[in-house]
């Protein structure tokens, strides 16, 4: 009866992973996304971004991407909804790009048809989606057209183990509407759970915020026990160590396109601080607390900084929601000589929204060259050679390295220290 056994709408970080691994599955998959840019590179083969597993799959070219929902939605059997839900400036869910999806797809639904919101979204929008469909078309929700709500749950970077092993929760309001969207997913996930809209859109933000929360407690611990002149990552590691009930979180940057905005999608509804907003205000801290007390050590007025890493984790060239940006501008607050940029994850320019200028990207070695300052923003893999090089080259040089890249367990050193522990270990 259709042509293709699913099509993804909106094909970035989340879309594209799911439909080459369809493909690979065995599925006919497509896609439609309106970035030309996008479409461009995955119909020449080539991933968008870095996401490891799927070069040689994309390269079949057997995953399509379309620029107009009318050349694929009608002949589609299942419908996958993978567009971004920022929130606006304001605590306040941006539903702008699912509104504008709607729009595009609904004379294009057919019946017979399976809708699956996989975006992460507030709770009651797949309940919206309902209504949106039953009052904008002629289908009625669980009888001529079916509708589930099956969150995303894996990590950027994972995405091609994971979407083979995390089971998948499949909330929806009928049985044939959670069955169809199970026999989909049952070409990937090992498990299937089953469950309703609201509880399914629960289990994803709980899933990141509790995440989110857990760090912004590493961040506070680790605030704490500077406080006490105590080394954070000593405390951590004997607090977890053979012991069952505790797992604490390493400090560090927080942030990144789903942790942050997704407290959001819960707190706009509440008036009152509570401990959600208070992870959010410490993990938004971060930045400046290094900065503050790294100038407690070094001078960064009138002297030269380098910034490593750019991106919102490690080993990820994804640079949306990242605390870096925030990072540099209240560094470039001090005045600096200069503020020298380097992420091999990414491209020279760097194009950050919020920056009125391209950030030119340093290679690795030319930014550390008569450094007087570093901040490890990100814990990248090769940065601690990185680090080990700097302590040789210029060892009276101040490093703020929440990450512990440099292993010594402290959050600010000078480079020459890491040489001098690894010629006593
Ligand atoms: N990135 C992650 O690791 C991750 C993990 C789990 C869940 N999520 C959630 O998945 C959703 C998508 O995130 P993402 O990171 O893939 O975003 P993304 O920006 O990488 O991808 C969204 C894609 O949708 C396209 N798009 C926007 N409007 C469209 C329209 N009207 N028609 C067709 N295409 C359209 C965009 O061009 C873009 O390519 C978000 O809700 C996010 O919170 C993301």
């Amino acid at each position: 009866m259709f042509e293709y056994d699913v099509c993804i709408i909106g094909t970035g970080r989340v879309g594209l992973p799911l439909g080459l691994s369809l493909v690979d599955a065995g599925v006919k998959a497509t896609g439609v996304d309106i970035d030309s840019n996008m479409r461009e590179s995955v119909n020449d083969g080539r991933m968008p971004f870095h996401e490891p597993g799927y070069d040689e799959i994309i390269a079949r070219k057997e995953f399509i991407v379309h620029a107009s929902p009318a050349d694929v939605v009608p002949s589609s059997s299942h419908l996958v909804i993978t567009v971004g839900t920022p929130l606006h400036n304001h605590i306040e869910t941006d539903l702008s790009q699912i509104q504008r999806v709607l729009a595009s797809l609904g004379s294009y639904l057919r019946k017979g048809q399976t809708v699956i919101l996989r975006s992460t979204v507030a709770p009651g929008t797949t309940t919206y989606v309902k209504k949106w469909i039953e009052r904008n078309t002629e289908l009625k929700v669980g009888e001529d057209i079916l509708l589930t709500f099956c969150p995303e749950r894996i990590a950027e970077g994972l995405a091609h183990t994971e979407l083979r092993s995390l089971p998948q929760i499949v909330g929806g309001e009928d049985e044939k509407s959670i069955d169809s969207a199970s026999e989909l997913f049952g070409k990937l996930a090992p498990e299937i759970l089953r469950t309703d809209f609201i509880t399914a859109e629960l289990v994803k933000l709980f899933n990141n915020i509790s995440r989110y929360i857990n760090f912004a407690v590493a961040n506070q611990f680790a605030l704490i026990a500077d406080d006490f002149g105590a080394n954070i990552y000593e405390t951590r590691r004997l607090a977890n160590h053979d012991y069952p009930r505790c797992n604490l979180a390493m400090p560090g940057f927080t942030a990144g396109t789903c942790l942050r905005k997704d407290f959001g999608m819960i707190n706009e509804w509440s008036a009152y601080p509570d401990m959600l907003l208070s992870a959010w205000k410490m993990n938004e801290f971060t930045p400046a607390m290094l900065v503050d007390q790294l100038m407690k050590r070094a001078t960064i007025h009138d002297h030269r900084v380098a910034v490593l890493g750019f991106s919102f984790k490690a080993d990820t060239d994804d640079i949306r929601d990242s605390l870096v940006p925030k990072l540099c501008r209240y560094i470039e607050r001090q005045l600096p000589m200069e503020v020298r940029i380097s992420d091999h994850n990414l491209p020279d320019p760097i194009h950050e929204p919020s920056a009125s200028t391209p950030l030119r990207n340093w290679p690795v070695n030319d930014a550390l060259v008569d450094v007087d300052c570093v901040f490890v923003a990100t814990n990248h893999t090769g940065y601690h050679e990185v680090l080990l090089e700097l302590g040789r080259n210029r060892p009276e040089a101040w490093v703020a390295d929440i990450w512990n890249v440099g292993g010594i367990d402290q959050i600010f050193y000078q480079a020459g220290d890491l040489v001098n522990a690894e010629v006593s270990s």
